[in-house]
């Protein structure tokens, strides 16, 4: 028999068709799973000292530095779209960077004076700070190295991000986020919040941070590539080698038992099966962060025209929720917001 003249009555003798709930719109609509809401969204954003125009990031188009006046009306706008959260990273003037970040824990730093602006101007939305040492040393790595400059030292670097937590606290921050992947530091800074008197401000540990070639736009957007003279920084000895995934699981749990409020998994499309398998190891809220390195990767064939940027960019998204995040930081919080309606 000839193939086409059967295709319409050919007929498979079928229990079950689950095309059945994908035929109309309506039916695809009531079976749909995963939603993105308003409420997921963290918007990362940068800032800069000064009062010069927004300084857009070559390779994240859409994405700037803003000095302190635009950022906070930027948090404006977020919040009236319904983003409740923004996480602030500074771009540290060159000349201020030393070996030990030492203007990390200047009480009248960048991030301590955009964090009371925002808190002043927009007291709703809540504010993120990250606890690294990256944005303010010449060498671009996240702590204190040793006298021959060829390690990390974690512990002393622990007290300094101890110290730096307390100053966000005071200035108001809703949630220090320790970004550097160090041993003890969420206990330390747990500890340091507490004895302070600021038992209710929150810990979002950057839990399983990957050494990721995917932070490279992001490295370029804080200066921290050109303060270390290359874009090729070599965080192994304390970010996860990108292939383990039991090693990932156990270091976040141990953030968990050390105080964390909220854990998160960095980057976020290339590590969902360890979105997921947090997600069924915790019951605490967690976050992942799509890298800059993500969205550039979006925007770029995109605009090759080798994809359909929209429908990458919210496929990206969804696939995230879907592995089990509850929050995402994504520097498509802004548009996805206002996508939403
Ligand atoms: C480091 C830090 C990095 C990012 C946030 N905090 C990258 C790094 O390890 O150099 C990357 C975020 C991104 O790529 O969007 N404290």
């Amino acid at each position: 028999m000839n193939h086409s003249d059967r295709t319409e009555d050919f007929k498979l003798d079928l229990g079950r068709r689950p095309r059945r709930l994908r035929r109309t719109a309506a039916l695809r609509a009531m079976t749909r799973e995963t939603w993105l809401r308003r409420e997921d969204l963290i918007a990362p954003l940068f800032v800069v000292d000064g009062s010069g125009k927004k300084e857009p990031v070559g390779s994240m188009p859409g994405v700037f530095r803003r000095n302190v006046t635009d950022l906070v009306e930027e948090c404006r706008q977020l919040a009236d779209l319904g983003v409740r959260a923004v996480a602030l990273f500074p771009s540290i003037d060159p000349g201020l960077k030393d070996e030990t970040g030492s203007e990390s824990t200047n009480p009248d730093g960048l991030v301590l004076r955009a964090v009371r602006s925002i808190k002043d101007a927009v007291p709703e939305i809540a504010v993120i700070t990250d606890v690294a040492l990256d944005p303010y040393t010449s060498h671009g790595h996240d702590g204190l190295l040793n006298d021959a400059g060829d390690n990390v030292l974690n512990d002393e670097t622990v007290e300094r991000l101890c110290a730096m937590a307390g100053l966000q606290a005071a200035a108001g921050v809703d949630i220090v986020a320790p970004s550097d992947m160090m041993d003890g530091r969420v206990g330390a800074i747990r500890e340091c919040l507490d004895e302070l008197g600021y038992t209710d401000t929150a810990i979002m540990a950057y839990s399983a941070k990957f050494a990721s070639a995917y932070y490279g736009p992001f490295r370029e957007a804080v200066g921290s590539a050109s303060a270390a003279g290359t874009t090729q920084l070599d965080k192994k000895t304390y970010q996860l080698n990108p292939g383990n995934r039991r090693e990932a699981i156990a270091d976040a749990l141990l953030d968990e038992e050390e105080g964390a409020d909220f854990l998160m998994v960095k980057p976020a499309g290339p590590y969902l099966d360890i979105i997921r398998e947090l997600r069924e190891a915790t019951s605490l809220p967690m976050a992942a962060y799509q890298v800059s390195g993500e969205y550039a990767q979006i925007h770029a064939a995109a605009k090759l025209g080798w994809l359909d940027y929209e429908r990458s960019r919210d496929e990206s998204l969804l696939a995230i929720k879907r592995a089990g995040s509850d929050l995402i930081l994504t520097y498509f919080a802004r548009e996805i917001a206002e996508s939403l309606g």
